[in-house]
């Protein structure tokens, strides 16, 4: 019986092991592809993101979207605290977005596998992005084309390299980070 059991646990580690593995080759090959790690933001900037949401909205909003929304927190929380609203998260890395697509979310999500570049920002009317100062520099030029006139871009620590904010919020702790608004 001793040895049934401990085999059992041998068995479960190894495989244990194997997925994590796999998992991790993955996030590498998209970090490697995308240029940027899946890591979450933290708990403390999610919130203040989302109260900054909350400040920005207004009754002719109708959809968000997260560019690059990585495991989905951020993307839940989102579409949790705007149930009128229609929440889209885009992600390419294939764990992230997997976990993202399955994790129980409400109605009001949609996760799409996707590159953030091909994705059309014409009917967003916010849009919320942890990326790199590489993609916002691409990223700039697509928004002045497809965005509405009157959305609002939130960045968490990374800047368009010619627009300027209308607001930084500064979160003081060991992650310092700043948060930029942007009206297109
Ligand atoms: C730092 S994580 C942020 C995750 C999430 N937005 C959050 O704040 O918790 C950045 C995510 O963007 C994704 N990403 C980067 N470039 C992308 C691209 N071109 N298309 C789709 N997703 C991309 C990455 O795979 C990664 O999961």
């Amino acid at each position: 019986m001793v040895s049934i059991m401990l085999d059992f646990f041998i068995i479960l580690f190894l495989t244990l092991t194997v997925l994590l593995l796999i998992v991790a080759i993955f996030n590498e090959y998209y970090q490697f592809r995308t240029k940027v790690s899946c890591m979450p933001t933290v708990p403390k900037v999610r919130k203040e993101l989302l109260k900054i949401v909350s400040k920005y909205l207004d009754d002719n909003h109708k959809n968000i979207a997260e560019l690059g929304c990585g495991w989905g927190g951020l993307a839940v929380s989102l579409a949790k605290d705007n149930k009128k609203l229609n929440v889209t998260g885009i992600e390419l890395s294939i764990f992230p977005y997997l976990i993202s697509r399955f994790r129980k979310s409400p109605k009001n999500l949609k996760i799409l596998y996707q590159n953030i570049y091909d994705f059309n920002l014409q009917n967003t009317d916010i849009v919320i992005c942890y990326l790199s100062n590489d993609h916002m520099a691409k990223l700039e030029y697509k928004m002045e084309n497809e965005l509405k006139s009157g959305s609002i871009v939130i960045s968490s620590t990374f800047i368009f390299s010619k627009k300027q904010p209308i607001e930084v919020v500064e979160l003081l702790g060991i992650y310092n980070t700043k948060i930029y608004i942007y009206l297109f």
